[in-house]
């Protein structure tokens, strides 16, 4: 068992995976600012949890203090997820999302070069890394060409890991993961269609459909992506993987089947396509199969349910 830090553990993916790494008795910090990510979402601090308790520390990974926490905790590996997650924002707003995506993340690096952490796993993006796709689904070969600048830090990123590698031996893995969704992802937000379709649905509320609602996604469970994660930290070479199912869904197709399990009666409507967004996107999973071991477990039905039972359990004040 090892004392092992997870920046962004506040938020959807990384709460997750802060709990299955308390459950198989790891010791977990979570760095986190709490800029999308919740407090409750926090393993020691949500209320019931049973789990060993993760320790938090409310920083910005952009924070010279972060090597402070590094040295004084000596975490053996780190988990890398906090981060600007908004593909938008990062169209309206490139040099914030330079400074906490490229510059955060070196920050971060940095400390752990210095503090000898034995290995980063890096959550990237496969959704947004390729760029339109010049075949279906993507493996790890396919020509990234990101068109977002969220998606050009993600890549950047993977690149200063391979050159500390090079250079100071510091170990990584990069998980590329497809459009992730499950409990706890943040319904108001701007991201995640399946969050937001089911908050409108249980509430009753008109979708909106940005575009034709013909584009696509590759739609991956977030307890699958866990997995992912922890198979990661035993891996022994530098690589970088795909995550998620090589199915392609369309939203129009994901809304129908969502509103199918709610019953609804909400109507949907159409509105102007969104910048940055890609017509099409699915990615293949076989080099993280046969390297990893790993392959989704959970269909889109059955992980379509438990998000949205988890929803209707929580009984959230869901508006967007
Ligand atoms: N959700 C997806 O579909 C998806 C797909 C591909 C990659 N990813 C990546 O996975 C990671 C987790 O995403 P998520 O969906 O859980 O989003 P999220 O917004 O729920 O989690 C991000 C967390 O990082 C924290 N954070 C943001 N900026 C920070 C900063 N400057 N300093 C410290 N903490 C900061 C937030 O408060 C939040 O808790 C991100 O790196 C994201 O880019 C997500």
């Amino acid at each position: 068992m090892s004392k092992i830090l997870v920046t962004g553990g506040a938020g959807f993916i990384g709460s997750h995976l802060t709990d299955k790494l308390a459950q198989k008795g790891h010791n977990v910090l979570i760095i986190d600012n709490l800029s999308t990510g919740f407090k409750e979402n926090i393993n020691s601090l949500r209320d019931g949890s049973s789990q060993k308790k993760a320790k938090f520390y409310q920083m910005d990974i952009r924070s010279v203090a972060i090597d402070k926490i590094i040295e004084k905790e000596q975490p053996a590996a780190v988990y890398h997820l906090a981060a600007q997650v908004d593909v938008r924002k990062s169209l309206q707003d490139p040099n914030l999302d330079v400074e906490i995506n490229i510059s955060g993340s070196i920050n971060l690096l940095k400390s752990c070069l210095k503090h000898k952490v034995q290995k980063v796993i890096f959550a990237s993006t496969g959704g947004a890394i390729y760029g339109e796709q010049e075949y279906f689904p993507a493996d790890e070969r396919h020509p990234a060409f990101p068109v977002s600048p969220y998606g050009v830090a993600k890549l950047t990123v993977e690149k200063y890991l391979h050159c500390f590698y090079e250079n100071f031996g510091l170990n990584y893995v990069c998980l590329r993961l497809a459009n992730v969704y499950g409990p706890r992802q943040n319904p108001k937000g701007d991201q995640g269609v399946v969050a937001i379709f089911c908050g409108k649905l249980l509430n009753g509320e008109q979708v909106t459909i940005y575009g034709d609602g013909k584009q696509t996604r590759d739609y991956v469970y977030v307890d699958d992506v866990v997995n992912a994660f922890v198979s990661a930290l035993d891996y022994s070479k530098n690589e970088v993987f795909n995550i998620g199912t090589a199915i392609e869904t369309n939203v129009n197709q994901l809304y129908e089947i969502l509103a199918e399990k709610v019953g609804s009666n909400s109507s949907k409507t159409y509105g102007p396509e969104r910048l940055g967004e890609q017509k099409r996107s699915v990615i293949d999973f076989a080099k993280a199969k046969k390297e990893l071991n790993w392959e989704p477990e959970v269909n889109l039905e059955q992980g379509l349910e438990k998000t949205l039972e988890y929803y209707q359990k929580k009984k959230m004040v869901l508006v967007g």
